[in-house]
């Protein structure tokens, strides 16, 4: 199987619009009155969740006449929150089909369908023409993207000059092994870490210049304890990233908080501008 089609297989689950409305339906929202708001507990797929998109953003002046690409939208939270809060629209891409369509459905659902929308695709070949993009997003992608020059290369390309792009990944920080299986990948050989001076190298090839980076540790761990102590043991709430996890999401978030607080990995933004 490729790595791609491995990609796709990790994250793809059955049904999984359907066990959204079914679990929000569980939480008493019915399916005509569903919420951007409703969504947010599942459809962030990232550390701290849309605070994190909030600290991202606000970075950045977004405008409501800018064009928005999300590299690796998964089911569109980001693309629908950055849309409603800035109105720019926004493009989402992900490599995993059943992603796509959910993005797709939940923003008919809640009346999105004109600020945002999705297409299936690789983020090292985007079916965009150069220049098409004020800005590009990027949040817990490139843990599956071993080639991080040909990723900057290819948004550095679709993206005007004096765009800006966004990432918020999960980093390499020591030199310690990680333990799996984590959200991102079951196995090491899907995970594809590195750490910031990798990230900023391969950026730099391509024509960008740093703006800024900030590790986001200290906020991560906080929000991991919060989300415990609201949602007991579990950590998560109903309609939750659990949905999105499969039946290894408590190993899979243990190892990812374990892995954080022991300074292995972390969360790390670094914004970019193309020269
Ligand atoms: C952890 S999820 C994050 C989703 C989304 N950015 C969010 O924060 O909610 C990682 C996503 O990256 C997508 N992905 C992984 N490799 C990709 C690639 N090469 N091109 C496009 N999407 C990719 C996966 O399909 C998955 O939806």
């Amino acid at each position: 199987m490729s790595l791609e089609a491995e990609v796709s297989a990790h994250y793809a689950k059955d049904g999984l619009l359907q066990r959204i409305i079914e679990a929000l339906n569980e939480m008493g929202v019915s399916t005509g009155s569903v919420t951007p708001e409703d969504l947010k507990s599942v459809d962030e797929f990232h550390v701290g969740g849309f605070s994190a998109t909030t600290a991202l953003i606000d970075q950045l002046d977004l405008k409501p006449e800018m064009k928005v690409i999300d590299i690796g939208s998964g089911i569109g939270g980001t693309a629908r929150f950055v849309a409603g809060e800035t109105g720019a629209h926004v493009t989402g891409v992900d490599l995993t089909p059943e992603y796509t369509a959910t993005a797709r459905s939940l923003s008919e659902l809640v009346g999105m369908t004109a600020v945002t929308d999705y297409q299936t695709a690789n983020a090292l070949n985007l079916p965009f023409d150069d220049g098409s993009f004020d800005v590009a997003l990027m949040l817990h992608v490139g843990m599956n993207i071993p080639d991080k020059a040909a990723l900057m290369a290819e948004v550095g390309r679709i993206l005007r000059p004096n765009g800006l792009f966004a990432i918020y990944d999960i980093m390499k920080v020591g030199s310690e092994p990680i333990s799996f299986p984590v959200p991102w990948a079951s196995v090491g050989e899907n995970s594809f870490l590195e750490g910031l001076q990798t990230y900023r190298e391969a950026s730099f090839q391509s024509g960008f210049a740093e703006v800024s980076s900030r590790d986001q540790t200290t906020t991560a761990l906080k929000f991991f304890a919060d989300q415990k102590r609201r949602n007991g043991n579990a950590g998560l709430p109903a309609v939750g990233l659990h949905i999105l996890m499969g039946n290894k999401f408590p190993a899979k978030l243990a190892n990812m908080v374990s892995n954080i607080a022991k300074e292995r990995i972390a969360p790390i933004e670094l914004v970019l501008r193309l020269e």
